[in-house]
Order: C-alpha cells, then structure tokens, then sequence
C-alpha cells in the first residue's frame, strides 16, 4: 500500500513537471532542439510520461541515415545457364534479374548486417553507444539462437542496446521499422539500429531453376531516432503490416525446424531449402502490395502524385510494374535495383532504399512510399518524409 501511494506521488509528480513545462511532444522535442539534444531532461520527461500515463501523445521518428552492404562475388544469368536449364533470355523477361551477388562461403548474415549497420550509422552519425535498439530481420540467421542482432551488436559494440531478430521473410525490414517506430514513439527508446540481412544461397536449392534464378545475398540498414515533429524535417509519417497465415504453404523452407527436424534423409531430399509456388505467390503479392499502399496514401492524405520515390519489394519486374500501375504512380519514380541483386529478402528494400538516397533519387523532404511482400504471407508498407 505504501509503495502505491509513493507510486501515485510519482505519477502526480512527473504530471506536475509535465503540465509546468506543457509537454506536448512537440514542446518537448523543440526544448530538445533548442539544447542541440544534449540535454536529455526533457526526453526523460516525456519517456517516464508515456510509462505512466495515459493517453499519451505519440512521440514522432525520423530516418536519419541508411547503409546497406552487398558481397562482391557476382552469379550472373550466363554462369546459371550452366548449371539448371534456363537461359538469360526467360530470366529477364519472366524476372528482371540480370546477376545476384553471393556470400563468401565464409561469409554470415551478421557479417553482411555489420557492414551495413556501420555504413548506416556513419550516414547518421551515430555512435554505438549511442544505439538502445538493435532488430534484425533475417530468415537466414547465423545461429537458430543467440539471435544475429546480437552478433551484430558485439561486433560493433553498442553496449546499451537491446537486440532481437524478427521472421516476416521479405517483409522484415519494415515488420522491423514499425516495431522500432512503436519503441521511440512510446519513449522507450531514443535511437534504433534496424536491419535486413539475408544469406539466400544458403537456403537455394541450385538445382531447382524455378526458384534459384531469383535470390541473392545482402543487408541493408537504417538509423531511426525520436524526430523534431516540426512540418519538413524527416519523419516516419504512417507505416503498416500484415500478414496471412492460412497461405504459409506458398512459400517456405519446410525442413530443419521443429516441424520437420533434420535428417540424413531429409537433407538429401533438400528440405532444409526455399520452396515456392510462385505463380500464386505472384498474385497475392500484387494484390496485398497495392492494398497496404493503399491503405497509407488514405491514412497519410498523402496523394499518389505527391509520393516522390516508391521503393518496392525487389522481386520481380513484372510485380513492380503492376503494382506501379494499380497505384497510379508512373513507374519513372519507381526505384528499381534488382536487375543487380535479385531477390535478397527483407534486405531488398533497405537496399533499395539506401542506394535511392546515395545516388540522389531521393532527396531531403521527398516523399518515399516503401512497400513489401514476403512468405508468412506477410506484407508491409511505409511512408517515409526523407
Ligand atoms: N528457366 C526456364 N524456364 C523456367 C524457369 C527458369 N528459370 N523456371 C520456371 N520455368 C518454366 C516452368 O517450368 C514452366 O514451364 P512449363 O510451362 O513447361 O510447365 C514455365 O517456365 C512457366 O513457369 P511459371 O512458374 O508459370 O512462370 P512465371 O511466369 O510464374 O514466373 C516466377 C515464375 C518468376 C517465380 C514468378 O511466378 C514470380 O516471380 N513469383 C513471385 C515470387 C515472389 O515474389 N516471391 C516474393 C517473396 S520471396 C520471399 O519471401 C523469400
């Protein structure tokens, strides 16, 4: 009983200081800035706030930098001709594909997630003491436990962290941006390291050419941090996913679980491998993409001429365009990779989205809709102002 009152005292205390210095997220975040973030008074203030209180005011993300890190090995659509049948031809006119980049064989998923991170948090200069969040996204993971976030985080250090991974297939990097966006938006964390790494040709069957023509290997990464709020400066202005778990059968590596434990048998049988149908896959995947975009130009306001840079799954050629199209946006503003690296999973869209930005695609203040479609089935989107 007397802990509960010295807690409602507390409560009525961080009220009090709250309604002194009128926190609103705003004002506080403009007391933030007026200190140039030294001064973590106030972000304490609004994070005890959103613990205790309720409701609350949402505090507002912004990106603030991008890495991604793609292996130097190229596995070009000649060198498959030798070894499935299928040819050049069928794989850019059916995919897109032109080459896919592979892992050294040495080479792990927190390997790749670590070169991306730290181009990340040099694009956002950031210190990874400064980092209290660390998500991976990956189907490909180093080990089934320890997770790879916290391979990731021991290789570049961010001791205050709390690192986790996340399974949604293609869908993980932004299932990883709205879990993050949650995290900073309650105050429970200030600064957020997410990633998507995947080492595809681990899980390939090569010598199914239906499905290994598609993958490759890579990461890309993102620094996300409590924004300004202020109407220009970056923000992750709505995000949304979603997911279908009557359909797992579609796409899915069916062995080495618990499910089906690996054997001798099973891995001659190449269970532990991708296995797709992809013509239905293919379907779902326009389908739920252009709902979940939908779904943010309405939430968001935001119109389809307004929107920049669309930064899609990179999966398919074909997938892209009909999804353009059923949005309304001329696929001129459509930014398309995957020519170079294939299907790389969840890392293809923070790929795609950290080359748009380097290269210049997408500037300062554009519009980017992100929009994803993975196995599960699994899909998500995410308006980004730059
Ligand atoms: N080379 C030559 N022929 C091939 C190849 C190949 N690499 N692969 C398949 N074919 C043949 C098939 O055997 C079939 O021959 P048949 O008519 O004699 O039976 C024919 O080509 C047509 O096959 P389809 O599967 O119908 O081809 P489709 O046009 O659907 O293209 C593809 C296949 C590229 C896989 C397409 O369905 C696709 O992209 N699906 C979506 C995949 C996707 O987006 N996955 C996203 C998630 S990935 C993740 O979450 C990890």
């Amino acid at each position: 009983m007397l802990h509960y009152s010295i807690f409602l005292k507390f409560c009525h205390f961080l009220n009090e200081n709250a309604k002194k210095a009128s926190v609103s997220s705003s004002i506080v975040l403009e007391y933030d800035r007026s200190h140039k973030g030294e001064n973590q008074l106030s972000y304490r203030i609004a994070r005890a706030m959103n613990d205790l209180t309720k409701p609350f005011k949402r505090l507002p993300v912004a990106l603030i930098g991008t890495g991604s890190y793609v292996p130097e090995t190229r596995l070009t659509n000649s060198d498959l001709e030798k070894m499935v049948e299928t040819s050049n031809e069928w794989i850019i006119e059916r995919t897109g594909i032109e080459e896919r980049r592979i892992a050294a064989p040495g080479e792990k998923t927190s390997d790749m997630a670590t070169q991306a991170a730290k181009r990340a948090m040099e694009a956002a200069g950031v210190t990874a003491e400064e980092i209290d969040l660390i998500i991976v996204g990956t189907v490909t993971p180093d080990t089934f436990t320890p997770s790879t976030a916290c391979y990731v985080q021991a290789n570049i250090g961010a001791v205050n962290a709390a690192a986790f991974d996340i399974s949604a297939a293609c869908s993980s990097f932004l299932f990883a941006l709205k879990t993050a966006v949650q995290y900073i938006g309650c105050g429970q964390a200030r600064t957020a390291l997410i990633i998507s790494s995947e080492k595809l040709s681990h899980i390939v069957n090569w010598e199914d050419r239906s499905t290994c023509v598609l993958f490759g290997d890579g990461a890309g990464a993102a620094v996300l941090r409590t924004g300004t709020g202020i109407e220009g400066d970056s923000a992750i202005l709505a995000s949304d996913i979603g997911s279908d778990g009557t359909l797992t059968d579609l796409l899915l590596v069916p062995g080495g679980g618990s499910a089906i434990p690996t054997t001798e048998e099973n891995i001659h049988e190449k269970l532990y491998t991708l296995a797709m149908r992809g013509n239905e896959v293919f379907r779902y995947a326009v389908a739920h993409m252009k709902d979940s975009a939908l779904s943010l130009i309405e939430r968001t306001g935001i119109k389809p001429e307004e929107v920049n840079v669309v930064i899609p799954h990179q999966a398919n050629l074909r997938i892209i365009n009909a999804v353009a199209q059923r949005l309304g946006i001329p696929v001129e503003r459509v930014f398309i990779n995957l020519q170079k690296y294939g299907n790389t999973s969840g890392a293809a869209c923070a790929i795609a989205l950290d080359e748009a930005i380097r290269s210049g695609k997408a500037k300062k203040g554009d519009i980017v809709l992100m929009v994803t479609f993975g196995a599960g089935l699994t899909w998500s989107s995410a308006a980004i102002r730059l």
